[in-house]
């Protein structure tokens, strides 16, 4: 008795601590802030065919299951979530307990598994190839499409195995919904592997991006080298590019100041009653998380061809395709059940383009707007209201599967 009232006052001592200090979790890694909060963490390594290292995530179940025996050892229907360009895991997990979507899905009774694309904090590794040095080239010589076909197959491949389910969820966020069209257009025997999917502030079709900063880029003569000149040759780097870039316009007085604190919520949409701004200095340790510049580009040229093709080489595309210009991904080969979740605020999101993917989209559980004018693109995964607006939504709507 004695014993377990001293264990409930550690607990309650953790917990108060845990929840007063959020300087900590400036430091801590996906597995080490889930712990911190009472969660139960996994970390996992998958090898992708081409020999990306990447890291996955778990939160196997929560600390508080709900009513119904969906706790430890019980059989708990999977959810993967796919970040979006420049993030991790960490963007799931980062809000803490009762906001970030990884603590609500495991509170609601899923099995959640994260993944990390190649190139980012947590997947930076090769079997043979060298992220660092001179000659680094080759290893950040990708983009989604090898996202889509590799890392994501293996992915999901390693989470059916080890759980010994036959399907899962799929929740991808940005550019996390375009690795998935990627996957299951190229490799459409992967559609068979999901029971729906959740796509959240889609990037498929990108012909009517609403921030005119990307425009520009994309309009610029050579994109690609001023693309190359900002974020530095073949890796987008880990840090504050606030400070560089937009640290001169930002020093005078604007309207909205914390908007050039802040690169991210400069180019994606701003909606004060979504940021928490006491955790600005937590999601800017974690976010961005790393890329290849590659990747970036190719999000530019689907601005410009508003089309959802593979790499333009340029000139030389008849050496790699055969044709003047890159293939199409045939969206038509997506199967799997999508639900669309977009918002109006959204400068990345552009509501045309997700009107045309849901005209293409096969099989669709429905598009839905997030009903609150300002939500913007990182408001799906760090929004203060999101577990109310979009996840008690999506763990309804996997109810029916
Ligand atoms: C913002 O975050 C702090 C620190 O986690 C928390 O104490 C506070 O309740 C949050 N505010 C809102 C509006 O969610
Ligand atoms: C796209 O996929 C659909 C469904 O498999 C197929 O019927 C169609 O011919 C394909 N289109 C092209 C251009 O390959």
């Amino acid at each position: 008795m004695a014993a377990s009232i001293g264990v409930l006052g550690l607990g309650l001592l953790a917990s108060a601590f845990a929840s007063y200090n959020i300087d900590q979790d400036v430091h801590l890694d996906t597995v080490g802030l889930l712990r911190k909060y009472g969660y139960p963490a996994e970390a996992h390594e998958v090898t992708t065919a081409d020999g990306y290292i990447l890291t996955l995530h778990r939160v196997p179940h929560s600390p508080s299951p709900p009513p119904g025996g969906r706790g430890a050892g019980a059989r708990r229907p999977v959810v993967f979530l796919q970040h979006g360009l420049v993030c991790s895991s960490a963007d799931w997990v980062v809000m803490g307990p009762g906001v970030a979507p990884a603590y609500v899905l495991a509170d609601a009774g899923y099995d959640v598994w994260m993944g990390n694309s190649r190139g980012n904090t947590y997947s930076r590794r090769h079997t043979s190839l060298s992220p660092d040095g001179l000659f680094n080239s080759k290893f950040w010589n990708f983009d989604w499409h090898e996202m889509g076909i590799y890392d994501m197959p293996a992915s999901i491949d390693y989470v059916l195995e080890t759980t010994g389910e036959e399907k899962l969820f799929y929740v991808g966020h940005s550019i996390g919904t375009t690795i998935f069209w990627v996957m299951n257009s190229e490799r459409p025997e992967y559609n068979d592997k999901f029971r729906a999917a959740f796509a959240l502030a889609p990037q498929i079709y990108m012909g009517h991006i609403p921030q005119p900063l990307f425009r520009a880029a994309a309009y610029a003569n050579k994109p690609s080298e001023l693309i190359f000149k900002l974020v530095g040759y073949n890796e987008v780097k880990k840090g504050n590019p606030q400070n560089t870039i937009f640290g001169t316009i930002c020093r005078h007085k604007l309207p909205y100041k914390i908007m050039c604190d802040n690169l991210i919520y400069f180019l994606t949409g701003y909606d004060p009653e979504e940021l928490n701004s006491t955790m600005l200095p937590v999601l800017m340790s974690h976010t961005p998380a790393g890329a290849s510049s590659k990747t970036l580009l190719h999000f530019l040229q689907e601005i410009l061809s508003d089309e959802f093709q593979m790499w333009d080489y340029g000139l030389t595309n008849i050496f790699h395709y055969g044709s003047l210009s890159p293939p199409k991904y045939n969206v038509s080969k997506v199967t799997v059940p999508v639900a669309i979740h977009y918002s109006i605020g959204d400068r990345l999101t552009g509501k045309m383009d997700v009107d045309r993917l849901f005209r293409n989209t096969r099989n669709t559980i429905g598009k839905f707007q997030v009903p609150k004018d300002h939500f913007s693109h990182m408001d799906f995964v760090w929004g203060v209201h999101s577990k109310e607006l979009i996840y008690d939504l999506i763990i309804g709507l996997m109810s029916r599967f």
